[in-house]
């Protein structure tokens, strides 16, 4: 069987979906083991997660650095130094630089909580909330330089429901998203979607 792939997780708070992809990683067959988390809040409780997980953390504090070249670096060579094959960021609250998504172009995943390429950047439920859509879900994505507009790789819709909250959709989309995001890493890690052409190509 060939080695599985090392993947390190790029966070800033909750890390709900860094434990689902923790917890599809323990099954023998899943084709990546989280092997680093990485965090720039030092308050971030997904730290405790990969903590009592037994997985390796580092905290990168962008508020260190003086610029995102500066601190997307340091991201770069704690990946590099822990020999990391592939990233997932999730809910990673930093935009980063071209010269850094182009370094992990095709090796680098984000989920974002919409059906892209509705509702970027933040406020998502209350941008789809405010647009008045029946249907939003969640989307996971290769990482390029503009965001959230990278190849998507895997998508799953939810209703949104009337008397809907902002807090309610999230909740409702948070569950699609700890299914497909550990799916979207097994084919990634796998071989079997590969971005090509700047599309998500399925083998
Ligand atoms: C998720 O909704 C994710 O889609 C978005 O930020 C949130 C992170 O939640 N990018 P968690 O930290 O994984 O619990």
């Amino acid at each position: 069987m060939s080695a599985r792939r090392r993947v390190a997780v790029l966070i800033s708070g909750r890390g709900s979906n860094l434990k689902a992809l923790i917890d599809a990683a323990r099954a023998s067959e899943y084709p990546a083991e989280i092997a680093l988390v990485v965090s720039n809040v030092e308050t971030a409780a997904g730290l405790d997660v990969a903590r009592e997980a037994g997985i390796a953390t580092r905290i990168v504090s962008h508020k260190v650095f003086a610029s995102r070249e500066e601190f997307d670096r340091a991201i770069d060579a704690a990946l590099t130094a822990a020999n990391i094959d592939l990233v997932c960021q999730a809910g990673f609250m930093r935009i980063q630089t071209e010269g850094f998504t182009r370094k992990w172009e095709g090796r680098m995943l984000n989920i974002h909580p919409s059906l892209l390429p509705a509702f970027k950047g933040i406020r998502v439920h209350q941008q789809a909330l405010d647009a008045g859509v029946k249907i939003s879900g969640c989307t996971v994505h290769f990482v390029v330089a503009e965001l959230d507009s990278g190849p998507i790789i895997a998508q799953a819709a939810v209703p949104v429901l009337p008397g809907d909250t902002a807090q309610t959709l999230a909740e409702r989309i948070l569950v699609e998203e700890h299914r497909i995001y550990p799916q979207a890493l097994r084919d990634v890690a796998a071989g079997r979607i590969m971005l090509r052409d700047g599309r998500a190509v399925l083998l």
